[in-house]
């Protein structure tokens, strides 16, 4: 829990739990006004704002599982004491969720303080819209502040705390300037479902235009486009947009997989289907397979082969691995019988904990994944791959094939010295001395 007092960052020993550009350096700026606390009886009574920001990790039938939600609702009301608290659920709950806080918030504040609570709180929504390894920025200059609430007391006190960030008055931290003509971010101020429904249906349709972009790839492989230039002539259209239009092995990470089923359990709980969002996942889910079939159609024989993974976490400038390809492709070529090495700059101590059965196969030198090696799939676009000596490496190769799942490496510069360069649908670029 993180409160406004004054006091001390130190927590997990010192050091941030997770691995998130620039955020322990502005943590230990900002020590001399945050406090952390695990002490509900701390961090709850004086406070004006109290946010909920618990995990809602995915149940079998696509449902979020609201377990740890609803305890600290419990705990939340049982500390209320002010006069008037805004409770705002920043986790990822499906549609309804806030009028289900609500009614926790009610029923546990009469069952701990004796009376009901009168207008004490109001709950309110403010989904987050900020990628990992980007989230410090898209939380001081983000697109837009969405806030839902029944309540227009708790929409006033929001847009109040938010002031600073939607006029942007505040003195930005010097490892992260202001975007250049940034002066003001919008503000959508609604009701509590629409909030709600906000969350999901932006996350669903970045999910889906990726899918769609890997579905032209497909089409782009096989009549000779180049998919990056469709992309871009998409993409400079106003009404797309050029972002979320890279195509590769598609996305993983803890939410877009997750957020699309929860909007299909809710969607099939008022006997709607969601065809589009149900595509956009299979879609996804078969860009994992097609790396084994194209990696097939080179090699021919997958058994016995060893190929490197460049890349575990989800996406770069994480260690996440929630629903990372990488995985999945690991273990879809150690079912066909190939012998992987693995390897991540930042994500394989996490990797060796999360991962177990897997880790056996880590690489902890990048050499060891290109000696000897079949085949090495990019599956991670981190920078360090980027710049690697892949000239030094080619010779170490049994054969210097690679797949780059991610189009982020210089196709003209790898064939220049001798790799075969493959993407997930165009046909291979031969080495330049065989050509
Ligand atoms: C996402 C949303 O972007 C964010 O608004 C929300 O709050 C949380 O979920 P995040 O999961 O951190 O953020 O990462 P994001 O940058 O969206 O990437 C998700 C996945 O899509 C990654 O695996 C990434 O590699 C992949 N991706 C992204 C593509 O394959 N192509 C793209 O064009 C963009």
């Amino acid at each position: 829990m993180l409160t406004s007092q004054s006091g001390s960052p130190r927590v997990c020993g010192g050091h941030c739990p997770i691995y998130e550009p620039h955020l322990e350096a502005l943590l230990e700026q900002a020590s001399s006004h945050l406090t952390f606390t695990t002490d509900y009886a701390v961090g709850v009574p004086d406070a004006d704002v109290v946010f909920i920001a618990v995990q809602t990790p995915q149940l079998d039938n696509g449902n979020p599982d609201l377990q740890y939600l609803r305890s600290a609702a419990e705990s939340v009301a049982q500390h209320l004491r002010g006069d008037f608290t805004v409770v705002v659920n920043k986790s990822t709950v499906p549609i309804g969720s806030g009028n289900w806080v609500d009614a926790i918030l009610r029923e546990a504040y009469e069952r701990h303080h004796g009376h009901r609570p009168d207008g004490r709180f109001a709950v309110a929504s403010n989904p987050e819209f900020l990628r990992e390894g980007t989230a410090l920025a898209d939380t001081l200059y983000p697109d837009r502040i969405v806030i839902g609430s029944d309540n227009q007391k708790s929409l006033d006190v929001l847009n109040q705390l938010y002031r600073p960030i939607l006029n942007q008055s505040f003195t930005p931290p010097t490892v992260l300037p202001r975007p250049a003509g940034m002066s003001a971010v919008p503000l959508v101020s609604t009701d509590l479902a629409s909030a709600e429904l906000i969350k999901y249906a932006a996350n669903a349709f970045l999910a889906l235009k990726i899918s769609y972009i890997n579905e032209i790839a497909a089409i782009a492989g096989k009549v000779g486009a180049d998919v990056r230039e469709v992309a871009r002539g998409t993409g400079l259209d106003a009404r797309i947009g050029p972002r979320f239009l890279n195509p590769g092995i598609g996305w993983g990470g803890s939410c877009f997989g997750k957020d699309t089923a929860a909007l299909i359990a809710t969607a099939s709980e008022y006997h709607l289907a969601m065809p589009i969002v149900t595509a956009a996942r299979d879609v996804n889910h078969r860009q994992r397979t097609k790396v084994v079939d194209r990696l097939l159609d080179e090699l021919h024989i997958i058994k016995g082969r060893k190929i490197g993974i460049l890349g575990l976490a989800f996406k770069p400038d994480t260690d996440d691995l929630r629903d990372s390809p990488a995985i999945d492709i690991a273990n879809l070529l150690l079912e066909r019988g190939a012998r992987i090495t693995l390897h991540d700059p930042v994500a394989a101590d996490r990797f060796r904990r999360e991962q177990p059965t897997l880790a056996e196969h880590l690489a902890d030198r990048v050499e060891d994944v290109f000696d000897d090696a079949d085949a090495i799939v990019v599956a991670t676009e981190w920078s360090h791959y980027r710049d690697l000596d892949w000239a030094k490496f080619a010779p170490t190769m049994r054969s210097p094939l690679v797949l780059d799942g991610r189009h982020c490496l210089d196709a003209d510069k790898l064939t220049e010295i001798g790799y075969r360069y493959l993407t997930m649908t165009a046909p291979a670029i031969p080495p330049r001395s065989q050509t």
